[in-house]
């Protein structure tokens, strides 16, 4: 259980210096990625903040580019000569702040695949947003939306989520959402993703400042305690490395909570950290 996978994937994080609220200098990203190795990632896609709404505005939207470009050769070139064994890759986190967001242009997707990685602005679900996943997907674009458990506006049934679902999205769990990182309302909703198996990637979101950490092992032993060492695997290494080659998740089991499990969760969700069975 202790031991280090070594073939874990990361598809949400914000290592590239300077250009959001993630990284500041080279150094930043140098621990993120030393931190993230350790955990047994061995593949990341950094996907630094863009707003939808920034693509209409031609010349702040093509310098803004232009300095990520910039920032990120510099990171990708520190990265590859002192972690050869990563595979150091870019997409964007959009904010989809408009609903009308012409998306089309490749340099917003994950690492030169079809998906891409949005998000609701302001940690709010607004209306009708199964309509705009509708039309991302009706677009050729594959959209992950990340980190649901964190937004309001997602009732208690999910409903939405499922409409996402429905509608063509893949979906993103944050690592530290799944132990208390974000709060006991977040947790307990991440837990209900994996229990309905609608999570088809964990990623970590990592801000790379210090005093966060990526809880990618914390994350791990959680499942583990929970009996998900299967789903563990499958949402940080199976389907991170088919979304690199450009192929659709496989399904996650529904995590099933068998009889005398409920007590291990309920201590989960309450943040009372792990026992042992
Ligand atoms: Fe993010």
């Amino acid at each position: 259980m202790e031991s280090v996978l070594g073939d874990l994937g990361d598809l949400h994080s914000h290592l590239i210096p300077g250009v959001d609220d993630g990284a500041q200098a080279v150094e930043d990203s140098l621990d993120a990625v030393d931190r993230m190795v350790r955990a047994g990632v061995r593949r990341i896609v950094t996907t630094p903040h863009v707003k939808a709404s920034l693509i209409d505005h031609t010349d702040e939207f093509e310098a803004f580019m232009a300095e990520v470009d910039e920032a990120w050769r510099r990171v990708h070139t520190v990265v590859s000569k002192r972690f050869p064994e990563v595979d150091f890759h870019r997409g964007f986190e959009v904010s989809v702040d408009t609903p009308d967001a012409d998306l089309s242009d490749d340099r917003l997707k994950m690492a030169g695949t079809s998906f891409m990685l949005i998000e609701w602005p302001m940690l709010h679900v607004p209306q009708r947003t199964e309509r705009v996943v509708q039309r991302i997907r009706d677009a050729g674009i594959k959209p992950i939306i990340a980190h649901p458990e964190r937004y309001s506006g997602v009732d208690r049934g999910l409903a939405v989520v499922g409409l996402w679902r429905e509608n063509g999205a893949y979906i993103q769990v944050s690592h530290g959402s799944l132990v208390g990182r974000y709060g006991k309302l977040a947790q307990q909703t991440a837990m209900e993703l994996l229990k309905k198996g609608w999570v088809d990637f964990l990623s970590s979101d990592y801000h790379a400042r210090s005093g966060l950490k990526p809880y990618i092992r914390e994350s791990r032993e959680a499942l583990s305690d929970v009996g998900a060492d299967e789903q563990f695997r499958t949402l940080t290494a199976t389907n991170p490395a088919r979304l690199l080659a450009d192929e659709e998740p496989l399904p996650v089991q529904p995590l099933f909570v068998a009889p005398g499990w409920w007590d291990r969760i309920k201590d989960l969700l309450r943040g009372g950290g792990r026992r042992r069975p």
